[in-house]
């Protein structure tokens, strides 16, 4: 994956910032987990970094019992920093989890809540977090994991005939799994690394409608069914078939997030 598949990503979440929140029940909810386990650790009262802070769920999360000393939201998206600071997040700028423009050492906790899946890059990131964190600074948040969503992969693979199945493998943005974030933040020099894993099931009322919100959220981005062509439209039909015989849930469908939290430590 390259510049240009992040800047698709850039774009996505820029055009759904205005309306962002409107479909972010479940990101709002996460935020709300991620900003109790924060508040876990001394560092939180200190200087603190959001990566992909979005409209800023988070950051307003952990000024409702005392504020950081001082809070720094970033998203690569400077549409999505504009809604957070309209949100009360004086200091949200644009800026990338991989290459951020903050100090060496500056800080004493970085979170993230619902972001760092879409780093192209994770170890990448977990090195830029532990650069800018002081020793001893804590990580601390939640990213999607590999198993998120699998009901799509499994209905568009089934709605696929014979070889072009293996399309299916470029239709999803590629989340990592469990093991790869363990790994990153070991090699990027954290320790102390506590990950745990949790699967949350959604009910939407139908497939189109789950796919509609992703949309909204800006999440829709893939490395691309564009070599589909003409055969998109039915495709999708079969798809939308299967995704309703397989993985009905209460009169809807159901879609699984897996809900990787973690934390971790930057050595002493
Ligand atoms: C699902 S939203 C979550 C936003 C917010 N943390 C929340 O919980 O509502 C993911 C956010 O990550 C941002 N993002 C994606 N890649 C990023 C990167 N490399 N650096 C910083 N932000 C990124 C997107 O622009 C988007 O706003």
């Amino acid at each position: 994956m390259n510049l240009a598949y992040k800047r698709k990503i850039r774009r996505a979440f820029d055009r759904s910032a205005a309306r962002y929140e409107k479909s972010a029940a479940f990101q709002a909810e996460i935020a709300r987990e991620v900003a109790l386990r924060a508040r876990g650790f001394e560092a939180v009262a200190g200087a603190v970094a959001d990566l992909g802070c979005g409209a800023g769920a988070l950051g307003r999360e952990l000024a409702i019992n005392g504020a950081p000393r001082l809070l720094v939201a970033l998203d690569i998206s400077g549409a999505m920093a504009r809604r957070a600071r309209q949100n009360g997040i004086p200091y949200a700028i644009q800026g990338d989890a991989e290459s951020l423009p903050l100090r060496d050492g500056s800080l004493d906790m970085v979170v993230s809540s619902l972001a760092l899946q879409w780093a192209v890059d994770l170890e990448r990131a977990a090195r830029e977090a532990a650069r800018v964190l002081r020793r001893g600074g804590v990580l601390t948040g939640a990213m999607l994991g590999r198993a998120t969503f699998w009901e799509m992969r499994v209905a568009l693979r089934e709605a696929m005939d014979g070889p072009a199945s293996l399309l299916a493998r470029g239709a999803f943005h590629p989340m990592p799994a469990y093991e790869e974030v363990e790994g990153a933040l070991g090699a990027a020099g954290f320790h102390e690394v506590d990950a745990a894993t949790s699967r949350r099931e959604r009910r939407y009322d139908s497939a189109p409608a789950f796919l509609r919100e992703l949309k909204e959220l800006g999440a829709q981005t893939s490395p691309g069914l564009g070599a589909l062509g003409l055969g998109r439209r039915k495709l999708m039909e079969r798809f939308f078939d299967r995704y309703h015989q397989r993985f009905p849930f209460q009169g809807g469908v159901r879609a699984t997030y897996e809900v990787i939290f973690f934390s971790a430590a930057r050595r002493r």
